[in-house]
């Protein structure tokens, strides 16, 4: 045996950069960003080590401390005062998002993108309105069509407070038709969208669910996210977005939909934004602490496979650790 294609030759420390197909940079990256209207000190997530609920007032300080690290580009997450059927905190002028927004569009020249979604605001914890007898029937679901006017309203409300992009993420279906001409019809015709396309009804959220305390109180979500079982139907789910003016296609959760991410890119020419959740950074997280893994090797390797697989975006609670071991790529 005297191997003639020996694949070793370009693995040198010096070919190696060369022959790099995937990289890794700041600018892939988008930080999650939790402000909380029921705090007026900054409160760590427990089960999301490095990260914490910071109320309003510290919201600027915090996108602060993300762009230190070079990334520019953060997602919004609120959790407001006070919570009902409607969900109706979520579309509010003096909502926590929107005064967030404001705060952070005044002051500083990062890249705001906001969550549009109901679950944080609703008392039932739903992603949308539900029938009064879903409590003693949680396979009755979420009332689709009323829901989408609520998520126009509140795209429109994240708009006028100054958010860059903003992202649905209810799995109503037609939401992003709905918060289109909300957004057209308010003036805001330029403003992007990146719709979570693809969310699975995955138990990797778990400890979102904790950070934005916005768990159901009955039932479960399989009623609009998606089947984890299915791959085919995210294409359909990602063509539907498509017709309705999605201008982002995102996947959620990241790493154990890395197939998804790649068949998407494959057969779309928008740009692919992965979210890589709050259970896949847990994990590490957790491993790392008992000393089984190193972190930043860890954490590093998972980023750089996201964008193998096709992601252009990466939405990750590891962007600030991740970015301040990369070169900035902001020079132009
Ligand atoms: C919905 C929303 C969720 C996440 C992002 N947007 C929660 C859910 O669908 O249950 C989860 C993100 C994560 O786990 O990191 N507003």
């Amino acid at each position: 045996m005297d191997p003639v294609r020996r694949p070793r030759r370009l693995r040198t420390d010096g070919v190696r950069p060369l022959v790099r197909e995937t990289t890794l940079s700041p600018s892939d990256l988008i930080a999650p960003v939790f402000v909380d209207a029921t705090t007026d000190e900054r409160v760590p997530i427990d089960s999301m080590p490095g990260h914490e609920r910071v109320p309003v007032e510290e919201a600027v300080a915090r996108v602060g401390e993300v762009r230190e690290t070079g990334v520019e580009a953060i997602v919004l997450f609120g959790i407001p005062e006070s919570k009902d059927a409607r969900g109706s905190r979520a579309w509010a002028e003096d909502g926590v998002v929107q005064r967030a927004v404001r705060a952070i569009a005044e002051e500083t020249d990062a890249y705001v993108i906001t969550d549009v979604c109901l679950c944080e605001y609703t008392d039932h914890g739903h992603c949308g309105i539900v029938e009064e007898s879903a409590r003693e029937d949680p396979t009755l679901t979420v009332r689709n069509d009323e829901t989408l006017d609520l998520l126009s309203r509140i795209a429109v409300s994240h708009a006028e407070a100054g958010a860059d992009m903003v992202a649905p993420s209810s799995m109503t279906d037609g939401m992003v038709g709905a918060v289109r001409e909300g957004l057209d019809g308010a003036g805001f015709a330029d403003l992007p969208i990146m719709s979570y396309a693809a969310k699975f009804e995955s138990a990797f959220y778990g400890p979102f669910r904790d950070a934005a305390d916005g768990a159901p109180a009955f039932g479960d979500r399989r009623h609009y996210q998606m089947d984890p079982a299915n791959a085919r139907e995210a294409m359909r789910e990602v063509r539907l977005d498509v017709e309705q003016g999605a201008d982002v296609l995102m996947v959620k959760p990241a790493l154990p939909y890395l197939d998804v991410v790649s068949a998407i890119r494959r057969e779309f020419d928008h740009p692919v934004a992965a979210y890589n959740v709050s259970g896949e950074y847990a994990m590490l997280q957790a491993a790392a602490e008992r000393g089984w893994l190193d972190l930043d090797e860890v954490a590093r390797e998972s980023l750089l496979s996201i964008k193998r697989a096709g992601a252009d975006l990466i939405l990750t609670y590891f962007a600030e650790r991740i970015a301040e071991q990369l070169p900035t790529d902001r020079g132009r």
